[in-house]
């Protein structure tokens, strides 16, 4: 369990939010306040932001993402972005299976662990997003499902391709946007429950290099605490992405 043997991740999931002229004045912010980091920061932007942040993050540390791909190459699949494209425009990171997809857009676990699959194909890192909903945590199988959903998205994924191209981002589905952060002890627990499953999977020291975030209403001030836990390596954050004194202050956590 040797947090020296990953390289934290902070990823700003922009969700639905900016006009290309808004995502290049945030970028362009955070490039200054970001540049000394000692983690991998990445900025997740809606698609048709992802020219813009990509030159401005050019010859800079910060590294781009998008919010979703389609499982297949190509083909008749309207209003769907290939993971190819995503590639091809020099995106690094994709987000898969982010709770809103799986509760507004359909997003299963199978067709979770089909985009991954293709995302890791088409050369891309993959943010794979897993999470219980209320109820479940209720309920007391937070890690039964949080073991279901990683098990199956990782079906296809190698061991070299999981602790190289692979972040597994733990977001308690009722932690999102809501201002109700998982405690500490909670977000640790369950990435560890999750370390252990990849070390079952695969074996202890592919566990112990894959990095596993924690998301959820994670912001400047509860940060340090959150990114201190030993099986917590980094975060994914939505509403203080925005802001760029916000995400540099977790930034800064990281270090
Ligand atoms: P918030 O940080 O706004 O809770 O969103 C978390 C999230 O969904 C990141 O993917």
């Amino acid at each position: 369990m040797n947090k020296t043997l990953r390289t934290p991740v902070i990823a700003g999931n922009w969700k639905m939010n900016l006009l290309p002229a808004g995502a290049k004045a945030l970028a362009e912010e955070l490039i200054p306040l970001t540049e000394g980091a000692q983690c991998e920061v990445v900025l997740c932007v809606p698609y048709i932001d992802l020219p813009t942040v990509l030159s401005s993050a050019s010859g800079t540390n910060l590294k781009v993402g998008a919010q979703n791909c389609h499982w297949a190459e190509k083909g008749a699949f309207t209003g769907e972005i290939a993971a190819a494209m995503l590639k091809d425009i020099g995106v690094e990171y994709v987000i898969v299976g982010h709770s809103e997809r799986r509760a507004l857009f359909g997003d299963t676990n199978e067709t979770v662990a089909q985009r991954t699959r293709a995302a890791l194909d088409a050369g891309l890192k993959v943010i794979l997003c897993v999470g219980e909903v209320k109820e479940e945590r209720q309920q007391g199988i937070t890690l039964e499902i949080v073991r279901l959903q990683t098990k199956i998205a990782l079906a296809g994924v190698s061991a070299e391709e999981l602790q190289q191209r692979v972040v597994v981002a733990y977001e308690p589905v009722w932690a999102i946007g809501t201002g109700l952060t998982a405690t500490a002890e909670q977000a640790n627990e369950v990435n560890k429950g999750i370390r252990d499953l990849l070390a079952e999977l695969y074996d202890q020291d592919v566990a112990d290099r894959t990095v596993i975030q924690y998301g959820g209403s994670m912001n400047a001030s509860n940060a340090a605490e959150l990114l201190a836990q030993p099986d917590v390596d980094g975060g994914l954050i939505g509403g203080a992405s925005l802001k760029a004194a916000d995400f540099a202050a977790i930034v800064a956590a990281a270090g």
